[in-house]
């Protein structure tokens, strides 16, 4: 197949590891017989830096017209906190695209359990997806500042809850059948709305699904005490943001954690859940998994080639198996104590994808 590809490096280590992910996908291609075509353009700080905007209109557009988009990450303290910030490129990005359900699959490896501040016993065969909602809630509501006070407007839509929920349970159709909504039904009235019409969906159109409701305080206790018994995690934005960075410390780091966010169409974005780690860039040292997995996602979900997706994901498995790690993953790489540059784990990934795409043709 033929396919466009935006690629956003973004700041910091943003544009490391989106060219692991982009050597991964143009492998893909090549052993696949694809024709991947990949433009890269500027978000975040590089785009204020170079275009005045962290997200030009004629970046937006392109991504609109691509198949997919897949990014680095955006941010450093080089830009600050002030009126115009690198991470209004990302958020307007996934507004203006539409892209309202932001995936995050969370599964731990037995290599890097150690890796991990939780118990290893804890953590063995932990498999959890979360859908957070992406274009809503107090990101996106009316903001106010005058000089003693600030606030920033929470708003959710029937509509906008329904989409995302109906997007989890139908994901929990293909997993376990068991969705864990998470809200703050006893303080806020959006999160009240949120349960009603989250239970309402799941009862009318997912009557095979079992959905359980969940206090956001007490699912941040649950996640770290018993991450095992969760499946399916559907939540609200900034509560999917908060528990994803906290689902990450499951994996062993941020930095293996993938994400998609898509919408009603095929086009997503997608990217790692980490930051742009400004205090590590350009050093080479950078974790490409997140990215590489993201590429997967982007295979899988984008351009309807789930083989393509699982052997990069076998790929990635196999060679943590072989003791492939980056720095993050220290604890982990035994005695020697030998991690791998950002350049050499995307090696060890692209050598054996040979290893299982191999495979995967044999067996066609
Ligand atoms: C994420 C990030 C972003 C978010 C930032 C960079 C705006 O933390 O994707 O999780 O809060 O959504
Ligand atoms: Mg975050």
């Amino acid at each position: 197949m033929r396919a466009d590809i935006v690629v956003l490096p973004g700041d910091g280590i943003g544009p490391e590891v989106a060219a692991a992910a982009t050597d991964v996908l143009a492998a893909v291609g090549r052993r696949y017989g694809h024709s991947f075509r990949f433009e890269t353009r500027l978000i975040g700080g590089a785009a204020i830096d170079a275009e005045g905007a962290p997200l030009s209109d004629a970046t937006l557009e392109a991504c609109r017209a691509a198949d997919a988009v897949l990014l680095g990450a955006v941010g450093g303290p080089k830009w600050g906190t002030g009126p115009v910030r690198p991470e209004q490129g990302l958020l307007r990005l996934r507004k203006d695209l539409g892209l309202y359900a932001n995936l995050r699959p969370v599964r731990t490896h037995p290599v890097t359990l150690t890796a991990s501040p939780i118990k290893s016993h804890l953590l063995t065969g932990v498999d959890l997806i979360v859908v957070r909602e992406l274009t809503g809630g107090v990101y996106f509501g009316a903001k106010t500042r005058n000089e003693d006070a600030a606030s920033d407007l929470c708003e959710y839509s029937v509509a906008e809850i329904e989409r995302t929920v109906r997007r989890a349970c139908a994901l929990a159709r293909g997993r376990r059948k068991y969705v864990v909504s998470v809200e703050k039904a006893n303080v806020l009235e959006t999160a009240r709305l949120w349960r009603e019409v989250a239970t309402r969906v799941a009862r009318d159109e997912f009557p095979d699904v079992r959905m359980e409701h969940q206090l956001v305080d007490s699912m941040a206790m649950h996640l770290i005490a018993r991450p095992r018994e969760y499946d399916v995690i559907v939540t609200e934005n900034m509560f999917g943001d908060i528990l994803t960075d906290e689902a990450s410390m499951l994996a062993g780091s941020m930095g293996l954690l993938p994400s998609a966010s898509l919408g009603d169409g095929k086009l997503g974005v997608y990217e790692p859940i980490h930051g742009s780690a400004p205090d590590i860039a350009g050093l080479g040292i950078a974790n490409p998994v997140g990215a590489i997995l993201s590429a997967a996602m982007l295979l899988r979900h984008s351009l309807g080639l789930e083989d393509e997706a699982r052997c990069v994901e076998k790929a990635v498995a196999h060679a943590i198996d072989h003791g492939a790690l980056t720095a993050d993953l220290a604890d982990s790489a035994g005695p020697s104590g030998r991690t791998l540059g950002t350049v050499a784990m995307t090696a060890a990934v692209l050598a054996q994808l040979e290893v299982d795409c191999a495979a995967v043709v044999l067996r066609d």
